[in-house]
C-alpha cells in the first residue's frame, strides 16, 4: 500500500481494489458520478460491466482510503490503436475516476492519476488514452488525441479525446482509430436502470450543465 499526504493532516492510502470493496466501490461511483454529467448516472453500471470484460485490468484499479474509508477510485481498462494494414498497439484507458462528493477537490483524483501513470510507465506502458476534461486532465499532460494523428472509430476527434505518451516519443508511428473496451459501447438505459435498483435510491434530476439530457 502507498501512502500519501495531503494537505496538513489527511493521510490518503492507495492501494487495489479487491472483491470485498465491489459494491462499496460502485455506490462511491454512483456518488460521484450522480446528476454531474445527466440526471442520475450510468458510471456504476458501467464499472459492473468492465469488471466483466476481458479488458478490465483489476491490477490497475487503485482505491484512495482515508483509514478504512474509500474515498476514491480509479479504473483502468486495455485500449488499442488500430493502424492501417492489420497495424495495431496496446495502449490504457481509465474511467470511471471518481472521488467522494464531500473529499473532492483536496488532490485525491490527481493522488490516483499521478500514481496510476507511474505504474503503468514502470510496466512498460506506451500510452493513456482518455475521453474527460481538457481543464483537469491538462494538468497532467494529456493533450489533443488528434495531434498524434488518433482518431475516434467514425474517424472525428474533439478536444475531450485525450492521448498522454509515457514517455518521450511513446506515440511516434503510431497513428489510428482509437479502440476502447466493449463495455463503453452500448450502455442500455433499461439495464441502468435495472442495475439502479440494487442501489439506495437517490433522485435524479435535470440540472443546468449536464451533457446529456
Ligand atoms: C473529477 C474528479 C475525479 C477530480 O478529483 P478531485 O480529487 O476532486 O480533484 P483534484 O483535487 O485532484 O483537483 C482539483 C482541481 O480539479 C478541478 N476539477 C475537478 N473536477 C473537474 C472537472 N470535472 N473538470 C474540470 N476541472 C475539474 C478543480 O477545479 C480543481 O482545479 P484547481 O486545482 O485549478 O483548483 C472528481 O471531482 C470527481 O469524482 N468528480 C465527479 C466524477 C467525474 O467527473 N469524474 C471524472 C470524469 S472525466
Amino acid at each position: 500500500m502507498a501512502r500519501q499526504t495531503q494537505g496538513e493532516a489527511n493521510r490518503l492510502d492507495i492501494r487495489p481494489e479487491t472483491p470485498a470493496d465491489h459494491m462499496a466501490v460502485e455506490a462511491l461511483t454512483r456518488e460521484a458520478f450522480w446528476n454531474v454529467y445527466r440526471p442520475g448516472c450510468v458510471e456504476h453500471y458501467l464499472l459492473h460491466r468492465l469488471r466483466g470484460s476481458l479488458g478490465y485490468l483489476p491490477h490497475m484499479h487503485l482505491l484512495a482510503l482515508e483509514g478504512e474509508a474509500i474515498v476514491g477510485s480509479i479504473v483502468y481498462s486495455r485500449s488499442r490503436v488500430q493502424g492501417a494494414e492489420g497495424t495495431g498497439w496496446d495502449t490504457l484507458t481509465f474511467g470511471p475516476l471518481s472521488v467522494l462528493p464531500g473529499r473532492q477537490r483536496q488532490g485525491i483524483g490527481s493522488a490516483l492519476v499521478r500514481h496510476t501513470l507511474a505504474l503503468a510507465l514502470a510496466a512498460g506502458e506506451r500510452a493513456v488514452i482518455i475521453l474527460g476534461s481538457p481543464a483537469y486532465y491538462g494538468r497532467f499532460g494529456f493533450g489533443p488525441a488528434a495531434q498524434y494523428g488518433l482518431t475516434l472509430p467514425d474517424g472525428s476527434s474533439f478536444d475531450a479525446f485525450m492521448a498522454l505518451p509515457l514517455y518521450p516519443g511513446a506515440l511516434a508511428g503510431v497513428h489510428g482509430i482509437y479502440r476502447e473496451d466493449a463495455a463503453f459501447e452500448g450502455i442500455d438505459d433499461a439495464a441502468v436502470e435495472a442495475y439502479d435498483r440494487g442501489f439506495v435510491p437517490k433522485e435524479k434530476l435535470k440540472l443546468p450543465g449536464q451533457l446529456f439530457q
